[in-house]
């Protein structure tokens, strides 16, 4: 097995040979996520729903969805909520409207995009991201709350309020949890309003948009292209995510997803 550090942030491993993922040690592969944020498993055989859950019930309980545990992400012809639309996502954390916000999120590729474009899983870690800013930036983000409200029309929705900057619950290290407004994708199907608390709305905006600009040009930004067979395993409390635009045949991607709790 082979372990290259990714030149943005983050680990991929290499199988030799036919390798299951179940036969990696999970108290190693624990520690190297909340090390990365971000690990990419590449020549690993393929897995059934059945043996992806019990890869990720390794690492701790699932979070039971309105649809079970595994979630089958590919696109629909009229999407209810706008992941399972063309358009692209805006950067946010899984769980921000859940009753449980998930350790870890782990994804299988059943059908790439990479050859066709579009489709990519875009990732911060703002872990790192927040360690490359100034101190005095970092205050200035550290006095932020945000209020996003959005309506439930497929597994999430209703109101909540946010610090920008907050403890990562296990490595205690800073992070940010953001959800991305402006999406000009997002305004038909379900819009997250967002504003921060405490600032009028021409202010809240202007600050909000700051924030999107350092996120997307932060070296800590990293743009994941599927092919079939990739596996991820993200720290969902240090990774913000989202998908850019599908473009010609990358409408045929399809991944699927588990939360760990
Ligand atoms: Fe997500």
């Amino acid at each position: 097995m082979n372990t290259v550090k990714n030149p943005f942030f983050g680990l991929i491993i290499h199988a030799k040979n036919d390798r299951s993922l179940l036969s990696l040690e999970p108290n190693v592969l624990e520690k190297e996520i909340l090390e990365h944020g971000l690990v990419i498993f590449r020549g690993f055989l393929s897995m059934n729903n059945d043996e992806m859950s019990s890869f990720c019930r390794q690492f701790g309980d699932l979070l039971e969805w309105d649809f079970g545990h595994v979630l089958e992400l590919q696109i629909r012809a009229n999407p209810e909520n706008h992941i399972f639309s063309q358009g692209r996502v805006e950067l946010h954390w899984d769980g921000a409207f859940a009753s449980a916000v998930p350790r870890f999120n782990f994804f299988q590729c059943i059908e790439g995009s990479a050859e066709a474009g579009g489709g990519e899983t875009t990732f911060l870690n703002t872990v790192k991201f927040l360690e490359s800013l100034p101190l005095d930036q970092i205050s200035e983000f550290k006095k932020l709350t945000i209020r996003y409200e959005t309506e439930k029309k497929a597994h999430y929705g209703g109101v909540i309020q946010t610090p920008l900057v907050s403890e990562h619950p296990i490595t205690k290290e800073l992070r940010m949890q953001f959800i991305e407004p402006f999406n000009e994708d997002n305004v038909e199907v379900n819009p997250v309003n967002t504003q921060i608390v405490g600032m009028e709305r021409e202010k809240s905006d202007a600050l909000l948009k700051q924030i999107v600009a350092f996120c997307y040009n932060s070296q800590f930004f990293y743009d994941h292209q599927w092919n079939k067979g990739d596996y991820l395993l993200v720290d969902n409390h240090a990774n913000l995510h989202g998908r850019r635009r599908f473009q010609g045949q990358g409408l045929n991607r399809t991944l699927k997803r588990i939360h760990i709790l």
